[in-house]
């Protein structure tokens, strides 16, 4: 089978990051082809070319076809599973409103242009900031497509928990689980670890033992560690996440379309789910199944916790309506 892959912003950074993982079946698997169409602006064009010629020399079996272009339309034509990577960044001197009117700007139409060219079932995937609320504009836009088929990349924001988990506990990461992203992807998100297990027993018990006083360890260290790990990654490395985004998309995918195993995190709507306002991109603790994804409901939220989802939600709230001030939703 193939299927038919649009990469928008394949020009930049994590388009290249993503792209070579794409065409080697690190997404969807060693047997399915796929057909990649790399969706640039014009000044993107160049970049994104290049990387289409690279994906050639890398001769990947996998790979059937790629097409460059800054049409929306061609862009966006029989595509199965779109990844909005490409998006405006905050300029020196934009306001929240300014960015989030240019982002409107770009994510309205792409919703629309989805809608009219892409297959019935496409999967929608976000990461382009800000995610959660770019998320909403596409799917408002998307008429006909059901909200449920659009989702913001919070996975990055999951993994780096686990790992912030995994290096204080000195275990290997994998046997860290269950550590859901709630809200959005931004400062304000909560990172939860009050489900999360080590090799199958309660994260809280381990972290006793070597942090001593595990709530204010939680609120003083890990929370603040893992909502500023960007701007840490761009103090030391004089760029933001890129590999890292890349591989955070390479398996939220991988896991929307495949299944998972146990929870994780992603940007999903909210039907009014642990008090998230309906309609809203919010990151909950989430499964696959059979191609969708579900929210895990009945968790027990500490008072605690749930005043950390509503203050993150509220900001997605404050969100929505500028955005809607602005009459782009
Ligand atoms: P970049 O600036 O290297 O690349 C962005 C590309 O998007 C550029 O080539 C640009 O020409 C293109 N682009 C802009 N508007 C477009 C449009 N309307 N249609 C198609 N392409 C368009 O940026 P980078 O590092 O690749 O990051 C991309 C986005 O991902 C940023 O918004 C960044 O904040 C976000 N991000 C999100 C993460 C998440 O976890 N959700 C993690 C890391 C980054």
């Amino acid at each position: 089978m193939t299927t038919t892959i649009t990469l928008t912003g394949a020009g930049g950074q994590i388009g290249y990051a993503l792209l070579f993982r794409i065409a080697a079946g690190d997404m969807l698997g060693p047997d399915e082809k796929v057909r990649l169409r790399l969706l640039e602006i014009p000044q993107g064009l160049g970049a994104a070319e290049g990387a289409a010629l690279e994906l050639q020399d890398g001769a990947f079996g996998l790979l059937e076809h790629v097409e460059v272009t800054d049409d929306p339309a061609v862009g966006f034509d029989g595509c199965d599973l779109a990844l909005l990577v490409g998006a405006r960044p905050r300029g020196p001197g934009m306001e929240r409103g300014d960015l989030l009117a240019a982002n409107a700007g770009i994510f309205g139409p792409q919703g629309a242009a989805i809608a009219a060219h892409a297959s019935s079932d496409v999967r929608v995937t976000v990461v382009g900031n800000p995610a959660n609320t770019n998320a909403l504009i596409a799917a408002a836009a998307a008429d006909g497509i059901p909200a449920e088929r659009f989702t913001a990349l919070t996975r990055l924001d999951e993994n780096r928990a686990r790992a912030q988990l995994a290096q204080t506990l000195a275990v290997p990461v994998d046997t860290i689980r269950r550590v859901p992203i709630w809200g959005n992807h931004s400062a304000t998100q909560f990172p939860d670890v009050s489900h999360a297990t080590v090799a199958g027993e309660p994260v809280a018990k381990a972290l006793e033992a070597i942090v001593g006083d595990v709530p204010t360890w939680l609120d003083e260290t890990f929370i603040p560690r893992v909502a500023k790990r960007g701007a840490e990654i761009i103090r030391v490395r004089g760029s933001s996440s890129v590999a890292s985004a890349a591989n955070a998309t390479i398996e939220h995918v991988r896991d929307w379309v495949h299944g998972t195993d146990d929870w994780t995190s992603a940007g999903v709507v909210s039907h009014g789910e642990y008090g998230v306002p309906a309609g809203l991109i919010s990151s909950f603790p989430v499964r696959s199944i059979d191609g969708e994804w579900q929210i895990v409901e009945g968790l027990e939220i500490s008072e605690w916790a749930q005043a950390r989802i509503d203050a993150s939600v509220a900001e997605l709230v404050e969100e929505r309506e500028a955005v809607r001030a602005l009459g782009m939703l």
